[in-house]
């Protein structure tokens, strides 16, 4: 046993006297009826003691490939394979290793957010017990020169038992968590070996498991063989903190077995267990910069990649390296829309350098700890990482066992042997990644004195770092406050330390002198989320707030092909499950395929590093990073006039350190201004070199003002004619009963009416926290009746007073439309003013009309290019942009409402023919699709959409926004779209 693991002893010493000490007794599994190996509570047997992630040049064999496999129904299938006889039989077939037998045409995954998919009777599982037998045959090659051999296994879900040779290996639970064996003596060194594995879908460790996600089950992640030769470095724990007074590294590296530490960088060559002091540049997001290195015995050499950085509390604020740390983070699951939670290294760097250009600064691993490459891309290109323990039990708190009581496991003392071990092998896997700041006991498990025991033994192995754990709000066992999806009021409160109090006060003392951070918030379901910008503004204002973590990177939707051929991503219940949460796995800002949805947009906007803030006098630049000055950056500026930009140039900056501001006072050389247009002043920064993450020229900032507004064109207005039964007011006609709109230059259109309705999105369902869909049907905003009354026609204009109203209500508005005409457009104004007792906001206000299909071509000039709604518009920017209607469609994988474009200034909508301009004044909100609101709201998927033979354009004063009510706050009031006096004007012009 060597060092490291006898540490683990008297740590589990330590334990079981405290426990003593406080009257519990570790009982012995006391089940009153028979259960199999997989339902006990702590199953694991014969794994060798949990030791840290290394890359080394010991030898490795992948027995990643081709495995034979059968599934069984039950856990109860004979044990006939384990053997050297290759098994037959037509249940035998074969699969990908690592895979999820559901993805490979073994079973179908099932989705459920919180509840167990099986009685709440633990640690008993299902009689149906989906159960995979896996077969391969291996040969250890002939030239390793090694003294033991162990077997890993990085990820199987939920327990496997193992035989080589027919010999039992072990048992492993703790789906995402490593195990090792150690096999030495099991192997044949000259002949072929069988390596047998049955794994159970359901185990008592499925109890802890029940994370808001796909159940999916197998040996999802790699296995391999490891050659440990003579004297190889078994395990090794590098301390590398920064002293921030003296600008020094302070290393030691432990190691399990005598060896020399050298850092040719760094001019150390020392043995392993000597603290050395050197000057050094330290870790941060911001500047990753690693030390390259081994770490060398007489056996092994094992690459070091040193960060040198300290995180800590202090004064109750998290400080990095001496300065105070604003997370800009996010929540990741391991996803692919193919493989699920089997996920290559492509994947991974892919979510990392998009993460990196979208100004993320920090993931929470949730809620389990990654692959264990995704954190050395981590370290590499720049995250801090909360890496979070596998150990969710959400589903016990619908059945109301979640806080201190008996069963719970996190307070049932049974369960405290297989919840240390979780937090052991978390720790001991990822202690040497600079990256990892925090442990995070878990998810989702209520309270209990196991939460205690994980945290103890966690704080004594690796002081260094700080814990983190959520919902246990008397935060007893940790160093930070968390929670999540707090509103932004409550969050001020928590800024000026102000919460309410938790009743014990001691521990509310000690809580409102630490740190807070939001470990979940803008639930990024369907379209949204909204009010990000205004958390943002919440955390840069108190300094005890250390940022939040969006809800989350992906969309957990399964690549599926119709049987024509179409291609859509599934939800729960498209595999037919019984019972299921829906859409609800699809809360990322990410689409499954890894493109982002606007959410992303948004959130790089706002979480800029740099906020530049432009006004026509001045630009002021704040730098917003933890660590860095401005130096690998370059600023650029451009005038444009309605889109067309008609000067540019660069804009030095002075030395900016982290923290500081420069205000660059302007004077540009710049054309003359065309009062027919809107002058707009950008400033872009921009990356002067390439990074690991993006290439030079990559945008990671910009500010915008307009500089001068256009000017109001006087028009002469003609008069209107009537004749038949028809009005012309220039190139329109109307119908002389109701002012109906016939037809615009020769274009038929669809007379635009009034319309209330949105598709409704995922944050107005009647699960949200703030719902409105119920009451919006109830008044009727979905079916919206207009009734004209006697129309007017005047000199100038042609007035058609009327009335909104819904069926079955009573609320309505007064609404006036007046048309007029000069010799270049036709314009439209309306006017509406709320009538009875309005008590929720609308979903939108404003008028759709439909033209021939062959408009299908979009121009526009306003913010864009990308959606945006009254509280996520910050990531559009004033432009001139070009879009198809197909272009315009967001895909969300439940359709709703999406694609609005704000406050255009004006719109071109054109055919091969015609080109129909609409000005709003003032600005407009517009959608344009092929299909109606309708029937965007009844399809399922995306792919069920058929475009009809018009396309459809909505014209609105606006819309309420996003929100991120599924699981959070609605939109802020500020943000919602009141019933009000609404007066706007829309122009048309046809060329
Ligand atoms: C949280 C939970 C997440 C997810 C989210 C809703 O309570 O921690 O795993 O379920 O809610 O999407």
């Amino acid at each position: 046993m060597n060092r490291l693991s006898a540490m683990n002893d008297r740590v589990a010493a330590d334990l079981a006297a405290d426990d003593r000490s406080r009257g519990l007794v570790h009982a012995p599994v006391a089940m009153d009826r028979p259960f199999r190996y997989f339902e006990e509570l702590f199953p694991l047997r014969g794994a060798i003691l949990p030791r840290a992630d290394a890359v080394s040049d010991a030898p490795e064999l992948s027995l990643d490939g081709t495995w034979e496999f059968r599934l069984s129904d039950t856990a109860d299938a004979a044990v006939d394979f384990i053997g050297d006889a290759a098994p037959t039989g037509e249940s035998w077939g074969s699969i990908p290793v690592p895979a999820h037998w559901q993805l490979q045409g073994h079973g179908a995954p099932a989705y459920t957010n919180r509840r167990y998919p099986f009685p709440v009777d633990p640690p008993y599982v299902p009689h149906e017990n989906p159960t995979g037998d896996y077969r391969r045959t291996f040969r250890v090659p002939a030239d390793w020169q090694v003294e033991r051999v162990l077997l890993r296994f990085d990820g199987v879900d939920s327990l496997a038992k193992i035989w080589l040779n027919g010999t039992e290996v072990g048992v492993i639970s703790g789906s995402r968590l490593r195990s090792e064996f150690d096999v030495t003596d099991l192997l044949r060194r000259d002949a072929e070996n069988v390596l047998a594995v049955r794994v159970h879908q359901w185990s008592s460790g499925s109890y802890l498991e029940d994370q808001d996600m796909w159940w999916l089950s197998g040996i999802f992640r790699s296995v391999t063989l490891l050659g440990r030769p003579a004297a190889a470095i078994h395990d090794h724990f590098v301390h590398a903190d920064y002293d921030t007074l003296r600008g020094e590294g302070v290393l030691r590296v432990e190691s399990s077995t005598p060896a020399r530490v050298i850092i040719p960088e760094l001019d150390v060559d020392t043995a392993s267990g000597a603290e050395v002091r050197i000057p050094v540049q330290p870790w941060s997001a911001d500047e990753p910069r690693l030390y390259d290195g081994e770490l060398v015995s007489d056996g092994e050499r094992v690459q070091l990649r040193i960060g040198f950085r300290r995180v800590e509390v202090v004064d109750g604020v998290l400080l990095a390296n001496g300065r105070p740390l604003l997370f800009r983070g996010t929540n990741r699951h391991d996803f692919d829309p193919d493989t699920g939670r089997t996920v290559s290294m492509e994947r991974m760097r892919h979510d990392v350098e998009m993460m990196k250009r979208h100004n993320i600064n920090a993931v929470r691993t949730s809620h389990y700890p990654p692959q264990a490459a995704f954190l050395r891309l981590c370290d590499e290109l720049g995250l801090w990482v909360i890496d979070e323990c596998d150990f969710e039990t959400h589903g016990f708190f619908p059945v109301d066992w979640f806080h201190k009581l008996a069963g719970n496991p996190a307070e049932d003392v049974r369960w405290r042997d297989a919840l240390v071990d979780r937090m052991q092998r978390l720790v001991e896997r990822d202690k040497n990644h600079p990256s990892v700041v925090m442990w995070s006991l878990g998810n989702e498990c209520g309270t209990g004195e196991n939460l205690g025991a994980m945290a103890r033994w966690a704080k004594e192995r690796d002081p260094s770092r700080l814990l983190h754990y959520e919902r246990d709000w008397s935060c007893e066992h940790v160093d930070v406050y968390s929670r999540m999806y707090t509103t932004h009021r409550d969050l001020e409160l928590i800024g000026q330390r102000q919460e309410p109090p938790f009743p014990d006060a001691d521990l509310d003392a000690r809580r409102r002198a630490m740190p807070f951070l939001l470990c979940e918030y803008v639930h990024s379901m369907g379209n949204g989320p909204g009010g990000l910008a205004e958390y943002q503004e919440i955390f840069e204002r108190y300094p005890r707030i250390a940022g939040g973590f969006t809800w989350e990177w992906f969309d957990h939707g399964l690549r599926q092909v119709t049987a024509a051929g179409e291609t859509f991503f599934a939800y729960g219940g498209d595999f037919g499950e019984d019972r299921h949460d829906g859409n609800f796995i699809a809360d990322g800002i990410v689409f499954p395929d890894g493109t982002p949805s606007p959410g992303l947009h948004e959130l790089k906007k706002v979480f800029e590093p740099v906020r530049i803030t432009v006004s026509s006098g001045e630009v002021v630049v704040r730098n917003h990073y933890d660590a860095t000055d401005l130096s690998h950056l370059a600023f650029r500026w451009s005038v444009a006039d309605d889109g067309v930009e008609v000067a540019a140039g660069d804009l030095p900056l002075p030395h900016t350190p982290a923290g500081e501001s420069a205000r660059l006072p302007l004077a540009l050389d710049v054309p003359d201004h065309d009062p027919a247009t809107e002058r707009v002043l950008t400033v872009r920064a921009v990356l002067r070199e390439p990074t690991a993450w993006a290439r030079a020229g990559h945008e990671v900032a910009w500010g915008q003002s307009v500089v001068t507004e256009r000017a109001q064109p006087v028009a002469r207005l003609i008069s209107p004619v009537p004749h038949g039964e028809q009005v012309t007011v220039g190139s329109a006609i109307l119908d002389d009963t109701d002012g109906g709109l016939l037809s615009l230059a020769g274009i038929e259109v669809d007379a635009p009416r009034f319309d209330t309705w949105r598709a409704v999105i995922d944050n107005d369902r009647d699960f949200s926290w703030e719902p409105h869909e119920t009451r919006w049907r109830e008044i009727g905003l979905d079916l919206p009746r207009y009734r004209a009354g006697a129309i007017e026609v005047g000199a100038e204009a042609v007035v058609v007073p009327g009335r909104l109203g819904f069926d079955g209500s009573d609320l309505a508005f007064d609404t006036r439309l007046t048309w007029s005409a000069d010799e270049a457009a036709v314009s439209l104004r309306v006017q509406a003013q709320p009538l009875g007792d309005w008590d929720v906001p609308l979903p939108r206000f404003g008028l759709r009309m439909s033209l021939p299909a062959a408009f299908c071509d979009v121009e526009w000039y306003g913010p864009g290019p990308e959606e945006s709604y009254a509280d996520s518009s910050r990531a559009a920017r004033l432009g001139r942009w070009c879009r198809t209607v197909e272009e315009m469609q967001t895909p969300y994988l439940m359709p709703q409402e999406n694609g609005n474009r704000r406050h255009a200034r004006w719109l071109r909508v054109a055919s091969p023919e015609s080109v129909l301009t609409i000005t709003g004044d003032p600005h407009v909100d517009f959608t344009a699709r092929r299909w109606t609101t309708e029937d965007l709201a009844a399809a399922t998927h995306p792919n069920e959409l058929r475009a009809s033979d018009r396309v459809w354009l909505n014209l609105d004063a606006g819309q309420t926004g996003l929100g991120s009510g599924s699981c959070g706050p609605g939109a802020l009031p500020a943000q919602r779209l009141l019933p009000r006096s609404f007066d706007y004007t829309l122009t048309f012009m046809v060329e």
